[in-house]
């Protein structure tokens, strides 16, 4: 389909909790090629695979030691070439990660600047640092993942690593470091892979006289940084593009920029820049229509500015799953200002409401225009893993933050695909999975939800395969008026979405009737935390 990106439904492998083929207890490419009839009778149009390269996984493969390769663990480059073509004779489109803010330490750039080579001192961001001996961080930049964004190498100077301190920044004000990336953006196309995610895209580039960030306010994602957003990065993404239009209009990019305002996102979207850039707005959002509503007209009023498609992601690998996000009365995590880590951890989460919404919340995702991003195990209803034990959790978020912030690993464990106990299917043997699975996981897993017509998995399945047959892609959404303010509604052409998110059940409109509901058996009444697809009656 031409434009394929502008209406697509992605989904999103996180691949070392996918599918394991070769019984390591970590996912791989052979394990994932085995599960694509799985992802076709989903219908999804695309998979984004999450860094698969050479990595000694400090940030569970986001610190990439040769973008050129394949991580041993997963398999080779020739397994990716067969998962690729494979992909493609099923009409799936493969999008994979590019991580050019940093790399690893164990990058062969990083351990020459460790061995004194001054060619590639030049390719981080090494500086000298502050206090009469330089013993202090040149800045007060901190990492995402807790203490200072500055280390000492063994000569005294300071490299920054936004991230872990196994991930050094890149100096992207170096031509060699954007010859390189530009030749890794080839060496993939040339694989025939359809597009790239860039990770930490509104990183790259850092304000020339690094100053102090100062006092990092609650809301710090809305703020600007020093390290964030700066204007050079553009010019880095045209020539991107010039190198994938010159494959083809078809293939595309898909941005991670954290940025203050949406209207700061839409300069990354334009004709001769990127494609595309996540939406994040709906991980952040409480489950309230009026919230809802406003995440919707935000990224809508955006995308027709721009002309870039709308591209909706509720939950990610580094995002608490939506089941566990909405089974608590706390609005959502990290970035609203009212969150509270201490609260949410102390709430008991109310699952059975959390499936339930997160089943509406799947509706409303896949009746919008734009592009949807399905991270993975979402379409089985997987909760949150909060309970993992200490010993096992990997994330360094739980290593930086002195084992205080649980981190990511609740959302990154492994998939159950059959039977009733670990490694559920995960692993051919018995082997047990890198991240232990929860013992209850058998009424989840995807072979017995194959089996039940009302499960999370089928409803995904008639969500996707609908919305193909039911939403054009050109098709502009219109507001419903005139109904209760719990509810969020809006038209499609001859279609209707309707999601209740109130306390009371909602009567829908009369001359319409339910092709799909996020639970059984709606008819006349959409009950509280549900949601319906409608279309005219005859
Ligand atoms: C992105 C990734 C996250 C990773 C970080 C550093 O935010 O999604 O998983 O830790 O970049 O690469």
């Amino acid at each position: 389909m031409q434009n394929w990106w502008k209406s697509a439904v992605v989904y999103q492998v996180y691949i070392r909790s996918f599918a394991d083929a070769n019984g390591d207890g970590a996912g791989d490419l052979n394990g994932l090629r085995s599960k694509l009839p799985y992802l076709s009778s989903l219908g999804v149009d695309a998979i984004w695979i999450t860094p698969w390269y050479p990595s000694p996984m400090a940030d569970g493969g986001y610190d990439v030691a040769d973008f050129r390769d394949i991580e041993p663990a997963y398999g080779t480059l020739s397994d990716a070439d067969a998962l690729i073509a494979e992909a493609h004779e099923r009409d799936l489109k493969v999008i994979i990660d590019i991580v050019p803010n940093h790399t690893s330490s164990e990058h062969p750039w990083f351990k020459a600047l460790l061995s004194g080579d001054p060619a590639a001192r030049k390719k981080f961001v090494v500086r000298t640092g502050s206090g009469p001996r330089g013993e202090s961080p040149p800045n007060d930049w901190t990492s995402a993942f807790g203490g200072p964004a500055w280390s000492q190498l063994p000569t005294g100077e300071w490299y920054l690593h936004l991230y872990a301190p196994e991930q050094p920044d890149l100096n992207w004000d170096n031509p060699e470091v954007r010859a390189e990336f530009e030749d890794i953006l080839r060496f993939w196309f040339d694989r025939g892979i359809d597009g790239f995610r860039i990770d930490v895209a509104h990183g790259l580039i850092k304000h020339p006289d690094l100053p102090d960030a100062g006092p990092r306010p609650d809301d710090w994602r809305t703020q600007p940084h020093p390290a964030r957003d700066q204007d050079g990065v553009h010019e880095i993404y045209r020539a991107w593009r010039k190198i994938a239009q010159s494959y083809s209009p078809e293939r595309i990019f898909v941005a991670e920029a954290v940025v203050p305002t949406n209207n700061r996102l839409a300069r990354y979207l334009r004709p001769d820049e990127l494609h595309t850039a996540f939406q994040f707005d709906f991980t952040r959002a409480p489950w309230r229509a009026e919230a809802l509503r406003n995440v919707i007209d935000d990224a809508l009023i955006q995308a027709d500015i721009v002309e870039a498609p709308a591209t909706w992601v509720l939950a990610s690998h580094d995002i608490p799953r939506p089941v566990t996000r909405y089974a608590r009365t706390q609005p959502s995590f990290d970035v609203q200002p009212e969150w509270d880590r201490a609260r949410w951890a102390a709430e008991q989460p109310d699952h059975v409401t959390g499936r339930r919404r997160a089943r509406a919340a799947a509706l409303l995702q896949l009746a919008l225009p734009g592009t949807a991003y399905i991270y993975q195990g979402d379409e089985l209803g997987l909760e949150e893993v909060e309970d993992l034990p200490a010993d096992s959790r990997q994330d360094p978020t739980w290593q930086q933050s002195g084992y205080t912030d649980v981190g990511r690993d609740g959302c990154r464990v492994p998939l159950p695909w059959s039977g009733t106990s670990p490694p559920f299917g995960f692993s051919p043997g018995e082997e047990q999975p890198w991240l232990p699975q929860p013992a209850h996981w058998g009424d989840l897993t995807a072979a017995a939800q194959q089996a039940d017509a009302a499960s999370c998995l089928q409803l995904y399945r008639s969500a996707v395969g609908l919305r193909k047959a039911l939403l054009p892609p050109a098709t502009p959404l219109q507001w419903v008026t005139g109904i209760p303010k719990d509810v969020v509604a809006f038209a499609r052409d001859g279609f209707q979405c309707w999601v209740n998110a109130g306390r009371n059940p909602v009567r829908l409109p009369y001359g319409w009737k339910v092709v799909l509901g996020s639970i059984p058996d709606i008819d006349v009444v959409l009950p509280p935390d549900s949601a319906a697809w409608l279309t005219r009656k005859a």
